[in-house]
């Protein structure tokens, strides 16, 4: 029997209760599903990670519905509250000191003094924290190692009953992670390139934002790990129409002949939408037993691309 819901006001209510009892409920976003429990609950986030089958606690993002729900889990400064009156709802998360006076928070901070929070730009993921009333821990609703969801079938086939309730709210539109900013420090730094670009966050703050690229193997933000987003077929990526072997499944980008075309057009925000849901298809198929990706540009989300692609290819 299939754990996935269509989207309603019942079926919502499923989910919300689901939250409270301290259950797992896979709910859409704008950039991928996330495993969503109760912030609050260590119980419930445990669980998070034992469906996953997270080797170690990593810290999780928290998801909110209103700015003012920032206060109770971090301590925000002027720069974050504009930050998250431009960016807000949408595919940006902040990390920021947390309030030690919650030790309900331990977990799902992994022990760190600092907590990550955004809040996501999807109807669904919206109305489930409101009506859940907590804040809603939750990282990407697939099984450690393996390529991010971004339909609720993706999560049905990763995560099977380990999760109580699917809400279904079809294909996610922007179709990467979110970008994770570190705002503890003087200068704003990403930890994580994600769906909204470097460019965007220079414009609005006026100011360099910096790359972090820090050691990959021994993190601060695990999702640094590099062999995360890992399909199954070994991967090859900056890989021209030229060059590629009679083994290989071609992912292209722009116009080329290709199996799979991330945007005909050269459009990255058009291939970050189709990034995960074209490497699930390219996993499964059974013509070939390799990958191959052509070469994404490093403007707009051909960042977060990139990166996500390099570790792919990390034997
Ligand atoms: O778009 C997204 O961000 C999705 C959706 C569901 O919101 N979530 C997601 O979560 O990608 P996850 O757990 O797959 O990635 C979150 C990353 C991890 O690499 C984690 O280590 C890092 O954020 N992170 C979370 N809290 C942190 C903290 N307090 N300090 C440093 N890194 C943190
Ligand atoms: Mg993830």
């Amino acid at each position: 029997m299939s754990n996935i819901l269509e989207f309603n006001e019942q079926n919502l209510t499923i989910a919300a209760t689901t939250i409270k009892k301290g259950g797992l409920v896979a709910f859409p976003t704008e950039t991928v599903y996330g495993l969503g429990a109760d912030s609050y609950n260590a119980k419930a986030v445990a669980q998070i990670f034992a469906a996953k089958g997270r080797p170690t606690f990593n810290p999780l993002i928290s998801h909110i519905a209103e700015i003012d729900m920032l206060k109770e889990l971090a301590v925000p400064d002027a720069r974050a509250y504009a930050l998250a009156k431009e960016f807000w709802p949408g595919p940006l998360t902040f990390i920021l000191p947390r309030r030690t006076s919650n030790s309900a928070l331990d977990l799902v901070c992994a022990g760190l003094p600092n907590i990550s929070v955004r809040m996501p730009n999807h109807p669904i993921a919206l109305a489930l924290i409101k009506q859940s009333g907590t804040p809603i821990a939750a990282p990407s609703a697939n099984r450690s190692q393996t390529i991010s969801p971004t339909t609720a079938q993706h999560v049905a086939d990763s995560l099977g009953d380990n999760v109580d309730v699917i809400l279904d709210g079809g294909a996610c539109k922007v179709g990467v992670e979110s970008t994770i900013i570190d705002l503890t420090t003087k200068d704003v730094v990403i930890l994580r390139a994600g769906g909204l670009s470097k460019e965007n966050l220079e414009e609005f703050l006026g100011e360099k934002v910096l790359l972090s690229h820090g050691n990959p193997e021994l993190p601060t933000s695990p999702g640094q790990m590099l062999k995360h987003y890992a399909p199954k077929l070994s991967t090859r990526i900056n890989v021209a129409p030229t060059d590629r072997q009679s083994d290989e499944f071609y992912i292209g980008f722009g116009d080329m002949d290709c199996d799979l075309n991330l945007s005909p057009t050269g459009d990255t925000t058009e291939a970050a939408a189709n990034l995960f849901a074209y490497m699930h298809l390219a996993e499964t198929q059974t013509t070939y037993p390799k990958i191959a990706i052509a070469p994404i540009p490093n403007n707009g989300l051909g960042l977060a691309i990139n990166d996500r692609i390099r570790r792919a290819s990390y034997k």
